[in-house]
């Protein structure tokens, strides 16, 4: 197969949970520019229709609308609107995820990481654990489940977890229910890709690593912070949406087809260690 054919995506209906942003919008930005037809689901209404305008304007096929995954019903309907307005369902990234405030020390890298009594588990509120563990998780299986609702019957389709390296090395600077629904979302993707591999449809996730986005309210944005984090990753930088694009394709892709229940960490090795 031609390296063309491989990577096409053209004609595809896609849906991205989280598009309006970050990560999201950079799975949206690569399967538009290559070509396919997305649908935006984001519950931050204004983000949402400055960027579906942005696109539009470059003479990308994409539409938005207003969602907040804490709201079932609502994605299962917006997932058949996009399944109306594309003529088909061929990828789905479950993407929307929020941090999770102050984990039990305050910065991200350096020698000096002082304890966060803020952060701390005796303080850790049942409201803050229920909003992370309702979108971060949950959400994601409600996404999950909307696209096998479509998936299944036609026997084809691309479902793409975002979960983190948190998923599976305990990050301090964020709060501990973030670790717990990546770790859990990771191992719900293991269930769903083994249920529905007999379907053709795969199922993987992406797990990034430290990455310039909204996030927090845009705190990797700060030089400071970016300076500190090069210092720990062995590429020496951080990540921006960007970085994610072509990983984003592949696994959409025909390209993957053979390739399921697995989770790739793209962090510019943060994850194997300390170099230099
Ligand atoms: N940025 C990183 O370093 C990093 C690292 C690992 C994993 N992630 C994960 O990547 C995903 C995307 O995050 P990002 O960094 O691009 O952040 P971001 O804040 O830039 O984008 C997230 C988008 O999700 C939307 N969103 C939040 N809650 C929602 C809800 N309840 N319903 C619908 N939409 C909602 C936001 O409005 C935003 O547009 C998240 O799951 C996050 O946990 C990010």
């Amino acid at each position: 197969m031609k390296i063309e054919e491989l990577f096409r995506v053209s004609g595809y209906g896609v849906v991205v949970t989280g598009g309006a942003s970050g990560l999201g919008l950079g799975y949206a930005e690569a399967l538009a520019e290559n070509g396919a037809a997305v649908t935006l689901l984001d519950a931050d209404a204004a983000r949402l229709a400055e960027e579906t305008r942005r696109l539009c304007s470059l003479g990308l096929s994409v539409r938005g609308e207003v969602v907040d995954v804490r709201d079932h019903a609502a994605l299962d309907r917006a997932f058949d609107a996009a399944l109306a307005a594309h003529g088909r369902l061929d990828v789905v990234f479950a993407n929307a995820g929020i941090d999770s405030g102050p984990g039990f020390v305050e910065s991200w890298a350096g020698s000096e990481r002082p304890r966060n009594a803020e952060g701390s588990l005796e303080r850790y509120t049942d409201e803050r654990w229920n909003r992370v563990i309702d979108i971060n998780l949950n959400g994601i299986f409600a996404t999950l489940r909307a696209g096998a609702r479509i998936m299944r019957p036609q026997r084809s389709g691309r479902m793409i977890v975002t979960t983190s390296v948190a998923a599976y090395q305990c990050e301090p600077a964020i709060g501990s229910a973030y670790m717990a629904a990546k770790a859990g979302t990771a191992h719900l993707m293991h269930a769903v890709a083994l249920e529905l591999a007999a379907f053709n449809i795969t199922v993987n996730a992406i797990a990034p690593g430290f990455f310039v986005t909204n996030i927090g309210g845009g705190h990797a944005k700060q030089a400071s912070v970016q300076t500190a984090m090069g210092k720990a990753i062995p590429m020496h930088r951080v990540g921006f949406p960007d970085d994610i694009k072509g990983l984003a394709l592949f696994l959409a892709s025909p390209a993957s087809a053979y390739l399921t229940g697995q989770q790739i960490s793209i962090d510019g090795g943060w994850t194997l260690g300390v170099a230099d």
